[in-house]
């Protein structure tokens, strides 16, 4: 009897399956992968509804029954509120708020009580939903609250960054720097989409044939991170040769001497105020800080946008960010780019979840101030070495690997050592503190159990 009717069962699912199957498919070409995210949520929902009400009553309780239908139906009506993402702006309605409005003022004692607010991503009781589910949500909701946000803090960056370049032709036409560009998390599609951090690349564009990359491995540093641009040829073509000459230091390119120039020209000589009403924003440049940093407000926003000389040789991306303390004239070799593109190629080779998967693990190490030292690179770098190791990246399984990642991050606090996917000799961890790992690892670790732990649940 049992099997029979679990028979019979199973074919009315796979029929309503392959309906749904369907149903989502074209979903997704119409809504886009968020969008058929949710909707998918809402069908897995109106199947167990239909699982429901089509199984027996195993106590023959009438009431009993009639509650979890109806349960089911809040359910199901909290998620289809849900459905419809908050209504995006286009560009030119931005003399309008971006941002949701303010909550309304505190009712006087005595008014009206307003009507119910719409439910909210928030409100469907995360107890009914599984872990992918809960993390489809969050990427749907990070995807739908920042876009325009993201598309608005884009274009001011753009503003900025074409006046400082402007600035810098006409200010230093004897340092030919190349065309300023933006980079970040903003920009590779990896970040939480806040549009909030925006690096500025400054190329410095070497003559090969003047100067060479020296490893710093091969160095006093010892340490295959770091780099050093040494001037060749001084015999034949003495200083004065290059127009980086200015920044040697013995003989190399001081990417010390570099930033006190531009320190000064940031935060000295540009008429930020003056650019700053332009826009209709606030721009500031950071006075103590060891990044070249602005700060920029905006009513809808607010950017922090760090300034970084960066050098292209041998295949290399070199950044003038040298360590603390130790020796100068340091360059930082950056895999940023080599990142955001390996992801995205893995991701298009077999339609994968890790942009997805990043997405999110961002926005929760960016949201849990323990875990800040993870964002970006070091996460990015956890999902590649997974990827490498096989396993499977479809949507589905996101809920699996998110959870691999956070196993696998455990590990590597454990050791103290994150190597580079890229050169498995850099430590991503080289330089956090004890404290810090041991902060971030148990949080981790207590997170491996309860990944909700770090999903705003507590
Ligand atoms: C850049 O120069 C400023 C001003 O001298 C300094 O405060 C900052 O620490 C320097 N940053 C680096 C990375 O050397």
């Amino acid at each position: 009897m049992e099997f029979t009717h679990k028979r019979g069962k199973r074919q009315d699912d796979s029929g309503l399956g392959s309906v749904l199957d369907v149903l989502l498919a074209n979903a997704r070409l119409v809504l886009g992968v968020s969008g058929a995210a949710v909707l998918a949520i809402a069908t897995l929902a109106v199947k167990r509804l239909i699982d429901r009400a089509t199984s027996p009553r195993d106590d023959g309780d009438p009431k009993a029954e009639q509650k979890t239908l109806e349960e089911s139906w809040q359910d199901l009506a909290l998620i289809k509120a849900t459905q419809k993402p908050p209504k995006r702006q286009r560009r030119e309605d931005l003399s309008e708020p971006l941002l949701p409005p303010a909550p309304p003022p505190a009712p006087e004692p005595r008014a009206c009580p307003a009507p119910p607010e719409p439910p909210q991503a928030e409100s469907i009781p995360q107890h009914c939903l599984t872990l992918q589910e809960k993390l489809l949500l969050h990427h749907s909701s990070l995807l739908a609250v920042h876009e325009a946000q993201a598309a608005f803090g884009r274009q001011l960056a753009r503003s900025i960054c074409t006046e400082l370049q402007n600035f810098l032709r006409n200010k230093c036409p004897e340092l030919p720097f190349g065309s300023l560009f933006l980079s970040g998390p903003l920009l590779d599609g990896l970040g939480a989409l806040a549009a909030d951090h925006v690096h500025f690349m400054l190329p410095v564009v070497l003559d090969a044939a003047l100067w060479s990359l020296i490893p710093g491995e091969d160095t006093v540093v010892r340490n295959p991170r770091y780099w050093l641009i040494k001037r060749r040829a001084l015999e034949y073509f003495p200083r004065g040769c290059s127009p980086w000459d200015k920044f040697l230091v013995g003989r190399y390119l001081s990417s010390n001497a570099l930033n006190e120039t531009l320190h000064k020209l940031l935060v000295a000589s540009i008429n930020w105020p003056a650019i700053g009403s332009l826009l209709g924003s606030l721009i500031r440049p950071v006075v103590a800080s060891r990044e070249l940093r602005l700060e920029v407000k905006h009513e809808e926003l607010e950017l922090s946008i760090a300034l970084f000389p960066v050098v292209e040789m041998d295949g290399r991306v070199l950044l003038a960010a040298p360590p603390q303390g130790l020796v100068e004239n340091l360059w930082l070799e950056s895999f940023g780019r080599a990142e955001a593109s390996k992801v995205r190629e893995l991701d298009a080779g077999d339609a994968g979840a890790r942009q997805s998967c990043l997405r999110v693990l961002n926005n929760v190490c960016r949201s849990h101030p323990a875990l800040h030292r993870l964002s970006g690179s070091p996460l990015v770098h956890v999902v590649l070495h997974l990827s490498a190791a096989g396993g499977d990246w479809a949507e589905g399984s996101l809920a699996a690997r998110f959870q691999q990642v956070l196993e696998e991050l455990v590990g590597y606090l454990e050791q103290g050592v994150l190597p580079s996917y890229f050169n498995h000799k850099v430590n991503l961890f080289g330089e956090l503190l004890e404290e810090e790992v041991e902060e971030m690892g148990f949080l981790l670790y207590r997170a491996v159990a309860e990944p909700e732990l770090l999903l705003g649940e507590k």
